[in-house]
């Protein structure tokens, strides 16, 4: 059978201009994230600093616009001097969110020159567990203010005359979750965010701050937390964040399928519950959403993966090998995020690489793309404009958890300065295709230039060392414009991409 679906598209009814930090990455001192993932001096492609040239390389590829770091749990017991200035001078430290031996060899400044290589912008968090506002306005000091001062001073002793300019900053990480190093209740965690936030902006005014929202939508203080803490630091910080992680225990892929749209509810319910702190205030402020961490990661979600006995260095810990399947999730939450893009202004996928990452590598060996690759890199790239307010029209699927779901997930955006369009879609039924069109009123004289489909019949197939590409884009040649009718057909269990150009 082929479902049909219709959309219509207008240029004049736009959601808002997608932020490009929506294609965000997270590097974390987690396992084999840095060390062994972009950091591996002695690795045949490694330059002068020790980064790996071919991971550098997928990374730029991938297309991630920003990248946060250091952590993670990691962040919440982690001090920043120790990560800076000789490397034969720094410490070996416990980390004790991870069970492992920190050597310290990569920190602020290796990032910093890593992101500048890459071209992405970099995201810092300030630990909020150990530690607190002193802490974060030195490390502020020594990132951003210029000189003439003991911290900036010493940013330029150890090679760096010109401020990092760092501009967006966590407050923290899942300062709910009782696995964190120095967990807070709402009130005590939003009124350190508000004191750090406040300093730290007294120092570099023109930051991007975002406070911690819940660790997960399940959190038995879900709403609550992100109420009491915005209460504390309204004033203070732009943005709240929020962590999503798929997962699909039962191997039941209608209700993995349908884990996608919880997403919906999450933005939708933050979006309400920040919009009620703002309404307490009679404020026009509107805070804005950070997810900065998603993935699909279940695999690898127990302890053995998690901690490893004996205090290892760089173990190997959430290596969550992806199949078909979880990319047909990954594109299909990047859909809704994009669809999103009044109030989802940041994004961070979890993580870049080895730990739960779309780059896999061997230590000393090659590095390739995992099967999530595919579709973070298609929306990095195409993900350029306005999204449109899309109307669609489409069947729907069953669902035990999430009620009746439908079968085409999608977005639009148009690109006012270049009049390109693109057009993401999922067709989530397992068994059929879809014929697909999209009335782009207001939007003529436009061409298929780029189509391309991730399909497979295999839903667990996997890329590997030995079959690098087994999963990845093939042309769709099925797209063609008529007018201002797009029609394309989408194959069962496929994440599309059509790009239209003038
Ligand atoms: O991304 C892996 C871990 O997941 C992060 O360190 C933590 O913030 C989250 O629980």
């Amino acid at each position: 059978m082929t479902l049909k679906a219709t959309v219509v598209a207008d240029r004049d009814f736009v959601v808002a201009p997608l932020d490009r930090r929506v294609f965000g990455t997270f590097v974390e001192h987690l396992g084999r994230c840095v060390y062994g993932g972009i950091y591996e001096p002695g690795h045949p492609t490694a330059d002068e600093h020790g980064f790996r040239g071919d991971v550098l390389a997928l990374t730029k590829e991938l297309g991630p616009t920003i990248v946060r770091y250091p952590g993670g749990n990691f962040l919440s017991g982690y001090d920043w001097e120790d990560g800076v200035g000789p490397k034969d001078q720094r410490p070996v430290r416990l980390d004790l969110a991870w069970a492992s031996t920190e050597t310290n060899q990569f920190g602020t400044n290796e990032f910093i020159t890593w992101c500048r290589k890459a071209d992405i912008e970099p995201m810092f968090a300030v630990n909020l567990g150990t530690r607190g506002p002193a802490e974060a306005r030195d490390f502020i000091e020594y990132c951003n203010h210029p000189g003439g001062t003991k911290f900036s001073d010493l940013r330029k002793a150890h090679g760096h005359e010109e401020p990092h300019d760092i501009k967006f900053w966590c407050l923290g990480n899942e300062m709910d979750g009782p696995w964190q190093t120095c967990a807070k209740t709402a009130k005590e965690y939003g009124a350190v965010a508000r004191e750090t936030a406040k300093i730290m902006r007294w120092i570099s005014p023109d930051l991007v701050l975002a406070a911690c929202g819940s660790s997960q939508r399940a959190m038995p203080t879900y709403a609550k937390w992100e109420y009491e803490v915005l209460d504390e630091c309204f004033e203070q910080v732009d943005m709240i964040s929020l962590h999503a992680y798929f997962r699909n225990d039962d191997d039941d892929i209608a209700e993995f399928f349908g884990e996608v749209d919880n997403l919906e509810f999450y933005i939708k319910e933050i979006t309400a519950v920040a919009d009620a702190v703002a309404a307490k205030r009679r404020s026009k402020k509107r805070i804005m959403l950070s997810f900065d961490e998603w993935n699909v990661w279940y695999r690898t979600h127990h302890p053995q993966f998690i901690k490893k006995p004996g205090w290892p260095q760089a173990p190997e810990l959430l290596e969550e090998i992806y199949n078909f399947e979880d990319a047909l999730v990954v594109g299909g939450a990047l859909i809704v995020m994009m669809n999103n893009a009044d109030r989802v202004k940041a994004a961070c996928f979890a993580q870049l690489v080895n730990v739960i990452g779309p780059i896999f590598t061997e230590t000393g060996g090659p590095a390739w793309r995992q099967t999530i690759f595919h579709p973070i890199a298609a929306a990095s790239r195409f993900g350029h404009g306005e999204v449109l307010r899309l109307k669609v029209d489409t069947t729907t699927f069953d669902t035990k958890a999430h009620g009746a779901v439908p079968h085409l997930l999608a977005t639009g955006i148009h690109n006012p300065e270049t009049g390109e369009v693109a057009i993401f879609a999922l067709n989530r039924s397992t068994t059929d295709d879809m014929d697909l069109s999209v009335d782009l009123r207001g939007l003529t004289g436009l061409k298929v230039a780029e189509a391309s489909e991730l399909h497979d019949a295999d839903r667990k197939k996997i890329n590997s060392k030995d079959d690098p590409d087994a999963v990845s884009p093939k042309p769709n040649d099925s797209a063609g414009v008529e007018g201002s009718l797009f029609t394309a057909r989408l194959k069962p269990q496929s994440w599309n991409v059509f790009s239209l150009k003038r």
